[in-house]
């Protein structure tokens, strides 16, 4: 089959700029600057700020233990802390509070470092994955916590050593027009590049519970916050939702004792006080598929009507037999005149719906992920025809359980929402007589962009059930046979 092993698009990002910044405000900003460009002594500071939070007891709001349980713990590690309950485990994952909650917290522990390095010009550091993806030396070397505070030695052996970088990274987020859809959801921002990230440096960073231990967390959360500002500058600012949302408020222990944020306060960097040196953001898509997946092993399972189709908004339709994957790609081939059938035909919206997704790999460090494509022709499998559906994603979703928007519409406890982002949904309407869902493992790369080697036999995963979903417009009735 034709395929490139790397497809690499650049796009860069149609002219943006919304809202200019007045002169005289934009000389106080204070500038966020990508990692790549920090002198030694910037780099100094940045080191000796984390050192002297390291150096702190828990208990002090300025330690570095503190403000990694402000982010997560677990139940017991909070506990243990005198105010625990009121500031500590409060990332907003998986809800329209991620970019918000998180852009306070590292305000804040920008302010911790910028004190306890001494340096009113200290900014946090970015690391722009998207020009370069593998982890910036200086979180690298010197290979050791004692001299460098940036080390840690829980990531990923390879993305350490600068042997293997993440793979699988792309900024299709940046084209929602809807602030909940780029907030939230598979095809969010939260989605790919954050969870990307924290999936394939894993260690600390695999779980919600550790991730703010690892410095990385910081420049990580940096870009995201970055990726956020890019998105308003090109316009979509104006879908940021009203009240109740941005009248929400978040407690923090800042140096200037108890903050009650309000969410409002926050939506523009400039508000807060700083920018960013690059903006809008390069837009880059790096669409890459493994070789291996020529191996694809194809299934025709008996899809049939799920017994207990769920409530609105989504309806399910179709419903797999259980499955194990493991590293061998595999394509779920469903036949698209069943599909249209069973209601397929006046879909607005398509999801697949995994239903008691078990991890079987030995818990959260997989360092990667599990993706979910469309390729909308069975019979004539064409990688560069693939349409990226979602990833199965080890961050948060088993250790939150499951995603907070199937939470709310299912009330079930281990399934997984993948929404089908609309370029899929165009290609299914113009498929041949079969279409696939295509499971396959991404992880790290070497510097050819080649996978990293893996045993490809090793289960990963345990699916109860793959259902199809649909909404439909309303205007268009039900389009189903039943
Ligand atoms: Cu609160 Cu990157 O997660």
């Amino acid at each position: 089959m034709g395929m490139s092993r790397r497809e690499f698009a650049l796009l860069m990002s149609s002219a943006a700029a919304a809202v200019a910044t007045p002169p005289a405000l934009a000389a106080a900003l204070k500038v966020r600057r990508g990692i790549h460009t920090y002198s030694t002594t910037e780099l100094d500071t940045l080191r000796a700020g984390i050192s002297a939070m390291k150096a702190l007891p828990t208990e002090d709001f300025r330690s570095w233990m503190y403000q990694a349980g402000v982010h997560g713990s677990t139940p017991a590690e909070a506990a243990a802390i005198p105010d625990g309950a009121t500031y500590w485990r409060q990332c907003k994952h998986g809800t329209t509070h991620f970019l918000t909650w998180h852009r306070w917290y590292l305000l804040f522990c920008e302010e911790i470092i910028r004190h306890l390095a001494d340096d009113c010009h200290f900014t946090m550091p970015y690391w722009d994955y998207l020009a370069d993806n593998f982890l910036p030396e200086p979180l690298r070397l010197p290979a050791d916590v004692t001299t460098n505070s940036l080390y840690d030695s829980t990531r990923n052996t390879d993305i350490n050593t600068g042997i293997a970088g993440i793979s699988g990274l792309n900024t299709d987020a940046l084209d929602h027009i809807d602030f909940d859809d780029f907030a939230a959801g598979s095809g969010s921002i939260a989605s790919n590049p954050h969870n990307t990230i924290h999936n394939q440096v894993v260690g600390n960073m695999a779980t919600v519970a550790t991730a703010g231990r690892d410095p990385v967390f910081w420049l990580h959360h940096c870009n995201i916050d970055r990726y956020w500002e890019c998105w308003i500058r090109q316009g979509g600012g104006r879908t940021h939702p009203g009240s109740p949302w941005s009248d929400e408020q978040f407690p923090f222990h800042s140096l200037t004792g108890r903050r009650e944020v309000i969410v409002a306060d926050g939506l523009r960097t400039a508000d807060l006080g700083y920018t960013y040196d690059n903006l809008p953001c390069g837009r880059r898509v790096i669409w890459e598929i493994p070789d291996w997946i020529r191996d694809l092993v194809f299934e025709r399972v008996p899809w049939r009507r799920p017994p207990q189709p769920d409530p609105p908004p989504w309806r399910e339709i179709l419903e797999s037999p259980p499955m194990a994957i493991n590293g061998q790609p595999r394509a779920l081939v469903v036949s698209r005149a069943d599909f249209l059938r069973a209601g397929g035909a006046n879909a607005r919206r398509v999801a697949v719906i995994l239903h008691g997704v078990e991890n079987l790999s030995g818990k959260d460090n997989l360092a990667f992920s599990l993706e979910v494509a469309l390729a909308p022709d069975a019979k004539r499998i064409a990688i560069n025809d693939f349409r990226g559906v979602a990833p199965i994603d080890a961050f948060g979703s088993f250790e939150l359980s499951v995603v907070a928007e199937h939470v709310e519409h299912h009330g079930a406890s281990s399934a997984l929402v993948l929404e089908l982002p609309e370029r899929a949904l165009k290609a299914l309407s113009s498929a041949g007589d079969e279409f696939a869902l295509v499971f396959f493992r991404r992880g790290l790369v070497d510097r050819e962009g080649k996978p990293r080697p893996f045993d490809a036999k090793q289960p990963l995963f345990r699916i109860g059930a793959t259902r199809l979903a649909v909404q439909w417009n309303a205007e268009m009735g039900s389009g189903t046979d039943s």
